[in-house]
């Protein structure tokens, strides 16, 4: 088989180092790949961008790519996964429609709040309703801070603040609304509850109908020694995570994982490819913070080494809808990134 993984970090190197291990793999391509990747795989420079989906696609029929991998969200979120599949090309991942899980924020929230699935309470607002929203945080008592304040759309990991107090909150809303950092990922934001406790992120394979989770990883979100500068995507990580205990775990699959997955099809969305769930732990209660509609970075690179299978028929299963004749085996040696 030829495969064909997009991105071009650490994940797309642990991506591509273990599609290497595969024994039905003779050849991968990384566009536009990196330095390490390109020790194990050919380095491709194309773009990744809307406007290189044409120029990826004639690539993969040019060089018979049997299947692709996307490594980053903005391609799912742009439609890459439909662009291939018209095409007639495989590729693992969520199509656009699917890929909203990610790709607002409000989306989510507002599927989580229908569904009655746990998350912290959160109100949304519109650019058009900027002083709403700062009378909004007017009327937040001075005990109730920190508040999150979170952009809709992508915005490459920074577009959610813990705003320790009144000022900090009214300055990102103004950073969405009136400076616009965000472009129109802005243009919407959730204020959301800060819940005290610890993430934990776990991700699973989908193939539309059955969902495979993987082993838990945790990542440390916060810049500097000491967890002392801004939130981040992801400093590192660690699988397993072992103060996750067994009863928690239940629960993180019983009242979060799988009500989503029977409300995305409720819905009438076919998800296929990685649901990521960052998961907040309360108390012992878990919280959906946020989802993600791909392989975490840098939570693959602590998860996928410890992967006793090959990673190739995982993604072929979740491709063909074929998942639910797959189980999933890990190394018990932990693992730190
Ligand atoms: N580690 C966070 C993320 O992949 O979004």
């Amino acid at each position: 088989m030829k495969v064909m993984v997009i991105g071009s970090g650490a994940r797309e190197h642990c991506l591509v180092w273990k599609i290497s291990r595969s024994s039905y793999v003779d050849k991968i391509y990384a566009v536009p790949g990196n330095a390490g990747i390109s020790e194990i795989a050919e380095c491709v420079d194309l773009g990744i961008g809307k406007d290189s989906f044409n120029d990826l696609v004639n690539f993969a029929e040019d060089k018979k790519i049997d299947l692709t991998v996307v490594g980053p969200e903005a391609p799912l979120v742009d439609g890459i996964v439909d662009f291939f599949t018209e095409r007639g090309f495989k590729i693992f991942g969520p199509t656009r429609d699917a890929a909203m899980l990610e790709g607002s924020k409000v989306f989510t929230k507002r599927l989580l709040q229908k569904y009655k699935i746990p998350t912290p309470d959160g109100v949304v607002f519109g650019k058009e309703e900027y002083e709403d929203a700062l009378s909004y945080v007017e009327s937040i008592s001075d005990e109730s801070f920190p508040v999150v304040v979170k952009a809709d759309g992508l915005a490459a990991g920074k577009g959610v603040v813990i705003a320790e107090d009144r000022e900090k909150a009214i300055e990102a809303i103004r950073n969405c609304f009136v400076k616009k950092i965000f472009g129109d990922s802005g243009s919407r934001i959730i204020i959301e509850e800060f819940l005290v406790g610890f993430e934990v992120s776990i991700l699973c394979l989908c193939d539309g109908e059955t969902i495979i989770p993987m082993a838990l990883a945790q990542d440390y979100k916060r810049i500097y020694e000491g967890d002392r500068g801004k939130n981040t995507g992801g400093m590192g990580s660690y699988s397993p995570v072992p103060s996750v205990t067994h009863e928690v775990y239940e629960r993180i699959l019983n009242e979060i994982i799988y009500p989503t997955y029977r409300a995305i099809k409720e819905e009438g969305i076919c998800y296929k490819g990685i649901l990521y769930g960052g998961l907040l732990i309360s108390d012992g209660k878990p919280y959906l913070l946020e989802y993600n509609c791909r392989f975490g970075d840098p939570e693959t690179q602590a998860i996928l080494p410890r992967l006793e299978d090959d990673l190739v028929p995982l993604l072929l299963a979740c491709v063909y809808g074929e998942l639910n004749e797959r189980s999933i085996s890990w190394d018990n040696q932990k693992c730190v990134c």
